[in-house]
């Protein structure tokens, strides 16, 4: 089956402080986005990969994959729904036979390929949406205005859901295509709108969100950087 992924990359990395776009931030010399489809591509389970990055940095990410024909770039939008959605039409044009979509951010440089491949078997053995997942290990509460606490969840039902999160194609052109793209945190929540059962996966704890210093410290010991 042709599988596309699409990585939003054009965000401006505010909580990591860089300077720069987050994406292009360097982890053991290279670039957050580069691994991130560099585990995609080792997968083996990839076909393509669309990239949406802020409008000045098109050239500069065009020169990062300009050896692979397999890598295209577009231009996102203000927010990370707004750039899948710009990714997503801008890589069915150039891949119209695309049977799959992942959607992965560029920001979990360290994915594992083998995570990747999971989530591709299992939406190639007939799943519409499945996303990876790992459970809480913190107790969760709620907590007011004021920071009181209402209550406590019950964490044992919670998961932390990480990307790449994987869709049947139509499940997700549709998704994109109800208007109700402000709604959700994450494309699998666009997906539970329409009623479309989402499955999930074991996630790993290497696919982890480079977010803040810390877990860019973090990522570079994990590289021995
Ligand atoms: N993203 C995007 N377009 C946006 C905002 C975010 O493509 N307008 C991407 C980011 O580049 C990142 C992923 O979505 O790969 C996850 O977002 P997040 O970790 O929040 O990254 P940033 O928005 O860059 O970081 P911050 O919120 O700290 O500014
Ligand atoms: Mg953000």
């Amino acid at each position: 089956m042709s599988v596309l992924a699409l990585v939003p990359a054009a965000g401006d990395g505010v909580r990591l402080g860089a300077g720069i776009p987050k994406a292009l931030v360097r982890l053991g010399g290279v670039p957050l986005v580069v691994r991130a489809v560099r585990g995609l591509l080792d997968s083996g389970a990839v076909d393509h990969v669309l990239i949406a990055v802020r409008d000045g940095d098109v050239g500069e990410m065009r020169d990062l994959f300009a050896d692979t024909a397999a890598v295209g770039v577009a231009v996102g939008g203000a927010d990370r729904t707004s750039s899948v959605g710009a990714a997503l039409r801008c890589g069915l044009r150039e891949w119209p036979g695309t049977e799959i979509v992942l959607v992965h951010d560029a920001a979990r440089a360290l994915t594992p390929p083998a995570l990747v491949a999971s989530l591709v078997a299992a939406v190639a053995g007939g799943m519409d949406a499945v996303v990876p997942v790992l459970p809480v290990a913190d107790t969760i509460k709620e907590v007011d205005a004021a920071g009181a606490v209402e209550r406590t969840v019950d964490r044992s039902r919670l998961r932390a859901v990480q990307t790449p999160q994987a869709f049947r194609r139509p499940v997700l052109e549709r998704a994109y295509a109800a208007g109700l793209v402000d709604a959700a945190t994450d494309d699998a929540g666009l997906v539970e709108r329409l009623g479309v059962k989402v499955h999930t996966v074991p996630g790993d704890p290497l696919a982890f969100k480079v977010t803040t210093r810390w877990d860019l410290e973090l990522a570079e010991h994990l590289v021995g950087s």
